[in-house]
């Protein structure tokens, strides 16, 4: 699958978030070292500080298919999930505890992981790797001289 793909499948993913609170919804779909595809939108909760996040809702179903430490590439979008597309023009970034999601990945394999985070509407995309999103990141690595 390839970039602009991974986008499709992340602006397809958000039309599946459950977003009623925001009204934000957000898409991640997660590429495998060996093409494997999941996908994750965010799901909110009447308790709002219950809501999960897209990209830990795939991260999730990543770690149930083919392991965390397989991740390659993440691609994320959010908009207006309202309509039969996702719209929007503003890149979504991961948010600082989606960063740290994913750091604990990249730190399992040793991989930087590609963040590619398009605008709901897929226009406009920007590129990062995971080590430029969460520098000096705290990961397993960190745990090292643990008793
Ligand atoms: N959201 C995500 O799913 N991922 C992010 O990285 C940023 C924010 C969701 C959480 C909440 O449901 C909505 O977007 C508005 O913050």
């Amino acid at each position: 699958m390839n970039e602009e793909q991974l986008i499709a499948a992340a602006r397809a993913a958000a039309l599946r978030a459950y977003a009623p609170y925001s009204r934000f919804s957000v898409g991640c779909a997660i590429l495998s070292v060996d093409g494997e595809v999941v996908t994750g939108a965010n799901m909110e909760n009447a308790c709002y500080r219950l809501g999960v996040c897209a990209e830990i809702s795939a991260l999730t179903a990543a770690q149930a298919k083919f392991g965390l430490d397989k991740v390659a590439r993440i691609a994320v979008a959010g908009g207006d999930g309202s309509g039969a597309e996702l719209t929007g023009e503003i890149t979504v970034t991961p948010c600082g505890g989606c960063r740290q999601a994913i750091l604990e990945a990249a730190q399992l394999s040793g991989r930087d992981v590609e963040v590619i985070c398009a605008s709901g509407d897929g226009t406009l995309v920007q590129h990062h790797c995971i080590a430029d999103l969460i520098p000096h990141g705290f990961g397993p690595a960190n745990l090292a001289d643990a008793g």
